[in-house]
């Protein structure tokens, strides 16, 4: 496992992940009774985007300015958008009061089109959980296992396991509070990928069919994805379900990843107009080269 998000932190595909992850939990929330939020690819919970500047061996260029850094200064962000910002706002001031980051030319904090600290989907979901909700996440990689771990020392309702995330839906659900939102969000370096996702989903559905899963995949290839919805649909017990896209640019344009997608099955009641929104904004703001696009398409409708 090579993978680290660091790198990738506040790009622009965590930029609409995030953005799509915030209004599920607003979703789900729309009900008092509490849930579980279950995230089996957690990361380290934050970021610091100045440490993702150098690699491990050399300078790197940030992902950061071409996603949330496009955001930051805007003043015309739909309520979906300025929801999700809101997020990224207090987690950066907080993490820099903890860091006691008092930068040595107050000039540069000026300067920054961009927040010092990001958040990743643990400190998203955190920060907008009730008395009555409760979050697990797994992390398989020792080294951003113990860094989660440390983010979350002493937090309430917030369990860290070292483990396997696919493991992890079949060990957690169903849950006792018998709601439960389900983040899949893989680096995606193995082939099978694909097809692991596929089967924790079915085996999730099977152990509990009401659940709310969100599953982070790259628009790369056709023939991929081709395959990927193939499969997808070929789980019997499939609910409505639907993907939530993002291209920063057309397939002409030869990006090895043209953007990314989040499938989301048995969405929130209402969830649609708000995803829909928030695409249609980020295209042209996230866009890179000519034919960027952004929309929401049922695979299996909500009758
Ligand atoms: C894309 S990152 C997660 C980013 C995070 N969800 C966020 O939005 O901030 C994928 C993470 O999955 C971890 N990982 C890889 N394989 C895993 C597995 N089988 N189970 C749990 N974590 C895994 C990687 O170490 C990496 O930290």
């Amino acid at each position: 496992m090579n993978y680290r998000h660091q790198y990738h932190a506040g790009n622009f595909a965590d930029v609409m992940k995030h953005a799509v992850l915030v209004q599920l939990l607003r979703g789900m929330q729309a009900k008092e009774k509490g849930f579980l939020y279950l995230d089996t690819h957690a990361g380290r919970g934050g970021y610091d985007l100045e440490a993702a500047a150098s690699g491990l061996t050399q300078p790197r260029a940030p992902e950061w300015p071409d996603g949330i850094g496009r955001l930051w200064t805007r003043r015309d962000l739909p309520a979906e958008m300025a929801d999700y910002l809101e997020q990224v706002r207090t987690f950066d001031a907080y993490a820099r009061t903890a860091a006691d980051t008092t930068t040595t030319n107050p000039s540069d904090d000026e300067q920054r089109l961009g927040p010092r600290f990001y958040p990743g989907s643990p400190r998203l979901a955190q920060g907008l959980l009730r008395p009555q909700d409760r979050a697990m996440l797994f992390e398989a990689q020792p080294d951003e296992a113990a860094a989660l771990a440390q983010e979350f020392i002493g937090a309430k309702r917030v369990s860290v396991q070292a483990l396997d995330g696919y493991t992890g839906v079949k060990a957690a659900l169903p849950p006792p509070e018998r709601r439960a939102l389900v983040l899949i969000d893989p680096p995606f370096e193995a082939q099978e990928e694909w097809s692991r996702i596929i089967g924790a989903i079915t085996a999730g559905l099977a152990r509990m069919p009401a659940a709310t899963f969100a599953v982070w995949y790259p628009l790369t290839t056709r023939a991929k994805l081709t395959d990927f919805y193939r499969q997808l649909m070929a789980i019997k017990t499939l609910p409505p379900c639907y993907t939530v896209e993002l291209t920063i640019a057309g397939e002409e344009a030869g990006f090895k990843m043209r953007g990314s997608a989040v499938l989301v099955l048995n969405p929130p009641w209402g969830s649609e107009g708000p995803m829909r929104a928030l695409t249609r904004y980020l295209a042209p703001v996230l866009a890179q080269a000519e034919g960027a696009t952004g929309g929401l398409h049922w695979l299996v409708p909500d009758l």
